[in-house]
């Protein structure tokens, strides 16, 4: 794994920039990331073009031997290019136009601003694409960052009806797959359906969810185009974009299929304070991260790239600056998370960014180096990262324990329909990495397409539409398997299947889902330890399958048809622990239950141990693969 950083020659004096890129190589950064943010100084006005001041950028950088991953810069249009095409933004929900005097203002839909996105990537990728020290290529950044995917513009309304009329062939056929009779909400021709926005209460959850697939394919497209040109004009190199955590606006896989590399930003301290973690989690990992929030994306990020290739983009180096509260990092932790994605495969970590800037609104953020250009503490521990890397060489191979099948269109159908509040899939899937983590596993994720060849232990946390893939690489496999509610629930248009949940899982799940309700606190049924929380699934009687969590009222909580466990409520805590536990050792897998804020990787010649709160990590011998 190589270090690299995010850095900005634009914002520093010229004189600076040789020792700046002489600095990186001592700390042993070998991947400079440039260029993402800098349309208005690559091409000040329209068609003027000012290449100096970045070839010499690039050739400071080159100079000492440093590979450049280039951004095209298409998440920050210039003012005049907003002057020229205003209708170029995106609209929110409420309809509103989103200003200049950010970023990602646009319209994935607009055609105007793809010809404009075109045009400048293939600018950049023609003066750059064969140079030596062009590494790779980082399309736009953070593709639906602040909440840019879903734009309600007439231009997306116009795609977006083009779009129905590709899926759909006919009109009569998406009023019957949306199930238009309901309210007359008929349409007699695809140019009368409107976006889902400003419909007086909520719009059909299939309108929806059409409309989530096709925001999605615009971004999938919007990329596809700036990956032919680099394609074109800078071969051999790899091309990647940064995701961002517990974000799902669009398909990753779908992205990372156009992709070499599958990149993603991790802030391990702002996503937990950001996100739905726990008040006491909060506090107790405010200086260390909740363990499992980078794992958890490196492992997901790895199962979305199309050859397992990903990376680390972005890499917290001290406080940021967007979360509610910004604490520092624990001495250490910055080398622990570096070595972490070391341990579960990146081919990269780049820290964000080289040095804090003293103007507009990142002033807050730190850097490697503090505003006033001298060492941030993240600096010393990036080159006892790089130092450890060298001394670990090659950690062998990953190894194969447990598998969760995850799929974006499960999460938009849990936002779409949450039936009850915080039901979402996404989260269903992090309690259940959660819960294999803390025994000791690693976790690998796949696309419900997907074969699942290799894993004693299969975890379905929630999935509305199952295709027959997975129904055949379930049959074809011999893992134990988890099912979590709604799994099976919907057909590919949202619709309630004829069999009722678990759909096409039914036979091997040994039961049918006759009701569902969502529980609000103070519903729960408790069992000894554990508790029927947030969701219950009622099943019909005369089923194969056997209650084997029971609650105290003689409620059951999950049901056991051989090899198979589904759970009738919502999977977390102490009853998801429990079931995972069990499925663990029926599946033969050497289960260890770990401290708390401790994880374990495994490969096939190391035992990565990383203690979260103590923050210290270490790396041993694998002896079991060793015998
Ligand atoms: C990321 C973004 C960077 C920077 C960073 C700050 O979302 O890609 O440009 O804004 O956050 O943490």
């Amino acid at each position: 794994m190589e270090l690299g950083v995010c850095y900005y020659p634009e914002h520093w004096p010229q004189e600076r920039w040789a020792q700046d890129a002489r600095m990186m190589r001592e700390t042993g950064l070998s991947q400079i990331r440039i260029g993402e943010f800098a349309w208005s100084r690559i091409e000040p006005e329209p068609g003027r073009f000012e290449w100096a001041w970045l070839d010499d950028a690039v050739e400071t950088l080159h100079a000492e031997g440093l590979g450049i991953i280039m951004g095209t810069p298409t998440a920050t249009p210039p003012k005049w290019l907003v002057d020229q095409m205003p209708d170029m933004v995106a609209l929110d929900r409420q309809g509103r136009r989103r200003g200049f005097g950010s970023r990602r203002h646009y319209c994935f839909s607009h055609e105007g601003y793809r010809a404009e996105a075109a045009r400048i990537t293939r600018a950049v990728a023609e003066r750059y694409g064969e140079h030596p020290a062009i590494t790779a290529w980082q399309t736009d950044n953070e593709y639906g960052c602040h909440d840019t995917v879903q734009s309600f513009s007439p231009a997306a309304r116009d795609a977006f009806r083009l779009w129905l009329a590709e899926r759909y062939g006919t009109i009569e056929a998406l009023n019957a797959a949306w199930g238009n009779v309901f309210w007359s909400m008929e349409y007699r021709s695809f140019g009368e359906v409107e976006l889902p926005n400003l419909t007086v209460t909520e719009a059909n959850p299939a309108h929806w969810l059409a409309f989530r697939r096709f925001s999605s394919d615009q971004v999938i497209a919007f990329n596809r185009a700036q990956v032919d040109i680099l394609r074109e004009l800078s071969p051999g190199r790899a091309i990647t974009h940064n995701a961002m955590g517990f974000y799902t606006g669009y398909d990753h896989f779908d992205l990372a299929a156009d992709l070499d590399v599958l990149g993603w930003d991790s802030y391990p301290l702002g996503f937990l304070e950001m996100f739905r973690f726990s008040e006491s989690d909060k506090v107790k990992f405010a200086r260390c991260g909740h363990p499992d929030i980078a794992a958890f994306h490196h492992d997901l990020y790895r199962g979305c790239a199309r050859d397992g290739r990903w990376s680390v983009l972005e890499q917290q180096p001290g406080p940021v600056n967007w979360a509610r509260h910004n604490p520092a990092p624990l001495p250490g932790m910055v080398k622990l998370w570096t070595l972490e994605a070391a341990a579960h495969g990146a081919e990269l970590v780049s820290y964000f960014r080289w040095r804090q800037f003293t103007h507009a609104q990142e002033q807050m953020h730190a850097g490697l180096l503090r505003p006033d250009g001298e060492p941030a503490p993240a600096l010393a521990e990036a080159r006892e990262a790089a130092d450890a890397l060298a001394e670990l060489g090659d950690i062998g191979a990953p190894v194969k324990h447990a598998a969760i099948v995850f799929d974006y269109a499960a999460e938009w159908m849990t936002q779409i329909q949450p039936q009850g509040e915080c039901r979402s899939a996404l989260w269903a899937a992090f309690d259940c990495y959660s819960a294999l983590r803390r025994l000791g596993l690693n976790v690998d994720f796949v696309h419900p397409s997907q074969l699942l060849e290799g894993y004693a232990l299969v975890v379905i946390p929630c999935l509305p539409i199952v295709p027959d893939a997975l129904v055949e690489a379930l049959a074809a496999s011999d893992a134990q398997v988890v099912i979590g509610p709604r799994t099976g629930s919907r057909d590919a248009e949202f619709s309630i299947p004829p069999e009722l949940a678990p759909g096409k899982l039914t036979e091997l799940c040994g039961l049918t889902v006759a009701k569902s309700e969502s529980l609000r606190p103070g519903l729960e049924h408790k069992g000894d330890s554990w508790a029927i929380a947030r969701w219950l699934d009622h099943v019909a009687p005369g089923h194969a399958a056997e209650p084997e969590w029971i609650t105290d009222d003689g409620t059951p909580a999950s049901f056991r048809h051989g090899r198979v466990r589904t759970l009738a409520t919502w999977p977390q805590g102490a009853l998801l622990q429990q079931v995972t536990e069990c499925a663990a050792r029926d599946a033969g897998l050497a289960v260890e239950i770990l401290a708390e804020g401790t994880r374990k990787r495994t490969t096939s010649r190391t035992v990565f141990t990383l203690d979260y709160p103590g923050s210290v990590w270490k790396a041993e011998q694998n002896r079991a693969e060793v015998q």
